[in-house]
C-alpha cells in the first residue's frame, strides 16, 4: 500500500514515502543517508508519548541510536526561545555536518526542526516524519521552515528542503476527529486549486477517509503530496505558482489573527472556511458559477467541518477590521492584496486585481449570518 512521490529539485531532490508501517521501517529508510549510526530527534511531548518508542524501535532494527528532545506541544513552541533551546541541545549532542536531524511531529515541530537544521553548522540535513494530516499533506513537503515572531506568524525562517519525508498514515489514527478534519481542510484545498477529479473523489470517499479507511487515506495523502511536489518543483521559492497553495489562506490568516490563534479556530479549519469564501468571492466577481461555492460548502458541511464564519465560536470583528487584518498578510505586494481565486473547481489562479468593495461585501454578508 506504500507510495513514493519524488520531489524533483535537482541536487536537493528527495522522496516522500507514504503509507502505513513507516515508523517501523525508519531504520531501513534512513540508514542509507547516514554517515554514522546515530540520529537526533526533535519532537513534542504529546507525540513523544505516542510514537517515539515506535520510532526508536524502527531505527534500532538497523543499529541506529537516537537521542531525543521533546518540546512543549502547541504553536507557542515555534518561537525564538524554543529555537535556541533546540539548537543548543543539538550542539550539545555533538551533531556533525554529515548527521541527520529527525523532525517527529506536526507542522510546529517540522517547521522548527527544519529551521534549526538549516542554521546548525550552516546547514545539516533533516528528515521529516510528519504525524498530523496537515503536516503530511502540506508543511513537511517543500522546505518552508521557520518560527513565528512577535510581529507575526512564520516571519523568520529559511527554505531548507528535507532529505526524506516518511508519512506514516497509521499514526493518523491517534489524531482527534477535530485535528484530522482540520488537516482535511488542506486536502480539500488541493482538489479545489488544481484537480476537479480529486475533489469529486473526495466528495465520494471523504467519509471513508475520516472513519479510518487506510487505502483511502494513503490515496488522499499521495494525491495531495503529488500536487504539492509538482508545484514546488516548478516554483520552489514562491515567485509564482507556489502561491496557489495559499488558496483560502488570505481569509484564513485574518480569521486566525481575529481569534488570537486560539482553539476557537484551528489553521486547517480556517483554510476550509477561507476556501469557501474565496469561491464565494470568485462567484461574486463573475469568475465562476454560483454552484461552485455552494458545492464547496456542501462538501465541508457533509464532512462535519466548519465552513461559515457563523461556525467560529465567539464574536468576530466587523468587515473593515477583517480587511485590515488581511492587509497584514505576507502576500501583500506594494500594498496590493494578492488573492487566489478560481474559475471553477480545480481552476485556481493568483491575482492582485480584486476590488476591496467586493471583498468587503462578501465578508459583510458572511458576518450577517453569524
Ligand atoms: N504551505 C504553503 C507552501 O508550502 O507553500
Amino acid at each position: 500500500m506504500q507510495q513514493v512521490v519524488p520531489v524533483a529539485l535537482g541536487a536537493r531532490s528527495y522522496e516522500v514515502v507514504i503509507g502505513p508501517g513507516l515508523l517501523a521501517e525508519a531504520g531501513a529508510r534512513i540508514a542509507p543517508l547516514l554517515a554514522r549510526p546515530r540520529v537526533t530527534v526533535l519532537t513534542d511531548e504529546t507525540v513523544a508519548a505516542l510514537h517515539l518508542d515506535a520510532l526508536r524501535e524502527g531505527l534500532a532494527t538497523h543499529g541506529i541510536q537516537a537521542e531525543a528532545l521533546a518540546l512543549p506541544p502547541g504553536e507557542a513552541t515555534k518561537s525564538w526561545p524554543q529555537l535556541i533551546r533546540a539548537t543548543e541541545w543539538l550542539l550539545e549532542q555533538k551533531v556533525e555536518r554529515r548527521d541527520i536531524v529527525i523532525a517527529l511531529g506536526g507542522g510546529v515541530i517540522g517547521d522548527l526542526a527544519g529551521f534549526a537544521a538549516s542554521i546548525l553548522r550552516r546547514g545539516v540535513r533533516f528528515v521529516q516524519i510528519p504525524t498530523s494530516l496537515l503536516a503530511q499533506v502540506d508543511s513537511s513537503v517543500g522546505g518552508k521552515t521557520g518560527i513565528n515572531a512577535p510581529q507575526g506568524k512564520n516571519l523568520v525562517g529559511a527554505f531548507h528542503q528535507p532529505s526524506l519525508v516518511l508519512a506514516d498514515t497509521e499514526v493518523l489514527g491517534t489524531l482527534t476527529a477535530r485535528d484530522f478534519l482540520a488537516g482535511y481542510g488542506e486536502v480539500v484545498k488541493y482538489g479545489l486549486l488544481g484537480d476537479a477529479d480529486f475533489f469529486e473523489w473526495l466528495e465520494r470517499q471523504g467519509s471513508a477517509l475520516a472513519s479510518g479507511d487506510m487505502a483511502a487515506r494513503v490515496e488522499a495523502v499521495t494525491r495531495s503530496v503529488q500536487m504539492k511536489a509538482d508545484i514546488v518543483a516548478r516554483d520552489e521559492t514562491e515567485q509564482g505558482d507556489r502561491a496557489l497553495l495559499n488558496l483560502g489562506h488570505t481569509f484564513c490568516h485574518a480569521l486566525e489573527s481575529a481569534t488570537g490563534y486560539s482553539d476557537r479556530l484551528l489553521h486547517g479549519e480556517g483554510v476550509a472556511i477561507g476556501c469557501a469564501l474565496a469561491f464565494e468571492l470568485s462567484a461574486r466577481l463573475g469568475l465562476c458559477a454560483q454552484e461552485a461555492p455552494s458545492r464547496v460548502r456542501a462538501h465541508l458541511k457533509a464532512m462535519g467541518m466548519k465552513c461559515d464564519l457563523a461556525d467560529i465560536p465567539g464574536d468576530l470583528p466587523g468587515p473593515d477590521a477583517l480587511l485590515d487584518l488581511m492587509a497584514q498578510d505576507k502576500k501583500v505586494v506594494d500594498g496590493q492584496l494578492r488573492f487566489i481565486l478560481a474559475r471553477g473547481i480545480g481552476e485556481a489562479f493568483v491575482t492582485s486585481d480584486v476590488p476591496r468593495d467586493t471583498v468587503r461585501a462578501v465578508l459583510e454578508d458572511a458576518l450577517a449570518m453569524c
